[in-house]
């Protein structure tokens, strides 16, 4: 039984045939055709903060693949009134196929994982958002062909996104430029956690040099709402803009996992914009996270 709790879970290799399957999953699907290979199985998805994409994509997958989901939400369930994880993550996994958890701190989903019957899949914690990362490094492959060797910079918050593509930039062979304000920096030992090429900026013009990929996310991420006015002045000089890029490569893409705050971290004629390609990344959840679902589950 496998998990994935962070894209080191699974080899290169098995990233690299993951991502060509969602690409094959996603034709057929654009074919119409019908392909049930989780028939009768059922993903329970607990959710302790808010998604669209994630919700929609897990839920519609599992119903295309034959299967069903379960929504879970501390709400409405005894994971918000202090059952402990440990007999939550028994019981649950004793009547599921596979669980899906979005949550706050990560210790809580190894804990669940610990404890789990099943495959665990990590719908974003405050420290990594994996199956984000494998749409979005399908979304470039089936726009400029392999990543690897390319040159990608993040621009913003050293968040959860942010760790995640770190850990692509080890498990995919990019080159990853990194420009945070100061104070925000991603965490330092996920940077040292892994084999890649990684130069961290404050300055996001001189990160954003000759790169193939631009990347940005929100600036207060959820959990931190209430930072939000200060995180504004923090992050002003690091919104990505036509200056930003026009300093980067010329067939360069532009990425966000969204929702994005048009005219915070981007304006609205880059993520608008010819080289955005934000609405395939956002659909491409679907696509890998069926692959991600058949690998796991199948
Ligand atoms: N990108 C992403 O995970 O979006 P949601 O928060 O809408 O699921
Ligand atoms: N960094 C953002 C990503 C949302 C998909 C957050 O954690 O809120």
């Amino acid at each position: 039984m496998r998990h994935f709790l962070t894209l080191k879970d699974l080899s290169a290799n098995e990233l690299e045939a993951l991502i060509n399957r969602a690409s094959e999953l996603k034709k057929m699907q654009h074919k119409g055709e019908i392909y049930q290979p989780l028939k009768n199985k059922v993903l329970a998805m607990i959710f302790e903060k808010s998604s669209t994409r994630t919700r929609v994509s897990f839920e519609s997958a599992m119903i295309q693949f034959g299967g069903g989901s379960i929504f879970l939400s501390p709400d409405d369930t005894q994971l918000g009134r202090g059952e402990p994880v440990e007999d939550s993550a028994r019981v649950i996994s004793s009547m599921v196929d596979a669980v899906m958890i979005r949550t706050f701190e990560h210790a809580k989903i190894e804990t669940f994982a610990k404890y789990s019957s099943v495959p665990v899949i990590n719908a974003l914690t405050d420290d990594f958002h994996p199956c984000q990362l494998l749409a979005d490094m399908q979304t470039y492959q089936e726009h400029r062909g392999s990543i690897k060797g390319k040159k990608v910079v993040w621009i913003g918050d050293g968040n959860n996104m942010c760790h995640s593509y770190i850990n692509a930039a080890q498990q995919f062979g990019f080159e990853l430029h990194i420009a945070t304000p100061v104070g925000y920096e991603p965490k330092a030992d996920i940077v040292s956690s892994v084999d890649a090429t990684i130069a961290l900026f404050n300055n996001p013009a001189e990160a954003a040099k000759d790169a193939d990929l631009v990347v940005t996310d929100v600036w207060a991420s959820m959990g931190q709402e209430e930072e939000q006015r200060k995180r504004e002045e923090a992050f002003a000089e690091f919104q990505v803009n036509s200056d930003i890029m026009k300093l980067a490569a010329k067939d360069a893409l532009f990425m966000h996992c969204l929702p994005a705050h048009r005219g915070e971290e981007v304006t609205a004629d880059v993520i608008d914009g010819e080289q955005s390609v934000v609405w395939d990344e956002a659909e491409n959840r679907l696509h890998a996270q069926k692959a991600l679902l058949e690998f796991l589950c199948a």
